[in-house]
């Protein structure tokens, strides 16, 4: 299969936790961590989250000038299985252009030439089906996709083998709670065989946190 590069990048808490236990953002970088976040959005063809993500955190997805000079700003895509994607979500603002990715029959009309809609086959579970959603990125130019969530979009792309660099920024916090969102929700292995093993390539302090970048093992 011919798909864009994968790289997941997220934030996480010292308990592994990447939101308030309300599944309220908050702020888990530091300052350094914003700004290579910001620099590694800009380097990508486009950037993906989930619309758990879009309804609880509202993103914009894009560059910001203050952090990277001349942004590009990257293609934004949002994962969307019943196209609940608001009218008024800041990721269809019109400083990029908006790929909402639906399961085919779900698809909605939404108001700007910036925003595009696609209906894609589902999978199994009745959710946008990934190999096919990165199939027609990577016909459409996306050679490196950047992945950052939220949990259930992460575990998905993991569970499929879809990554080749994970990036996790652990910050030097504890959130707590039981149901608060992980940096991998979704159903979560069956037993111990399922296992994703990861190899560690690099750890560097960044800030008062640590960055490390891994890798999925075959
Ligand atoms: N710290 C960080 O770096 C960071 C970054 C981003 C988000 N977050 C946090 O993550 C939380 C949101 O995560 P979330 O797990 O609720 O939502 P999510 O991962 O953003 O989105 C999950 C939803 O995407 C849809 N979807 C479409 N195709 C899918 C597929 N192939 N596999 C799985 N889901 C698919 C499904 O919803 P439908 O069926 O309704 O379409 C699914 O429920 C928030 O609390 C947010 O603050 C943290």
């Amino acid at each position: 299969m011919n798909r864009p590069y994968v790289i997941v990048n997220c934030a996480m808490s010292a308990d592994g936790k990447i939101a308030l236990p309300t599944r309220k953002q908050l702020r888990i970088s530091s300052d350094e961590d914003i700004e290579r976040m910001y620099n590694l959005r800009n380097e990508c063809d486009a950037v993906l989250v989930g619309i758990g993500a879009v309804l609880s955190d509202d993103p914009k997805l894009t560059v910001k000038e203050k952090y990277v000079r001349n942004p590009k700003q990257p293609l934004r895509v949002v994962l969307d299985n019943k196209c609940r994607t608001p009218e008024d979500a800041l990721v269809l603002n019109d400083v990029a252009k908006t790929l909402i990715v639906t399961v085919q029959g779900n698809e909605k009309q939404f108001e700007g030439d910036h925003i595009e809609v696609v209906g894609i086959k589902a999978d199994d579970g009745m959710h946008v089906e990934l190999e096919s959603m990165l199939d027609l990125l990577y016909q459409r130019g996306i050679k490196k996709l950047l992945v950052e969530g939220g949990g259930t979009i992460i575990w998905s792309f993991l569970r499929n083998r879809l990554v080749d660099d994970l990036y996790i920024y652990i910050g030097p916090c504890i959130i707590g709670g039981k149901n608060t969102p992980t940096v991998a929700d979704g159903s979560g292995i069956k037993n111990e065989d399922d296992l994703l093993s990861l190899r560690i390539v690099d750890v560097n302090r960044l800030g008062n946190g640590l960055l490390v970048h891994y890798k999925l093992m075959q």
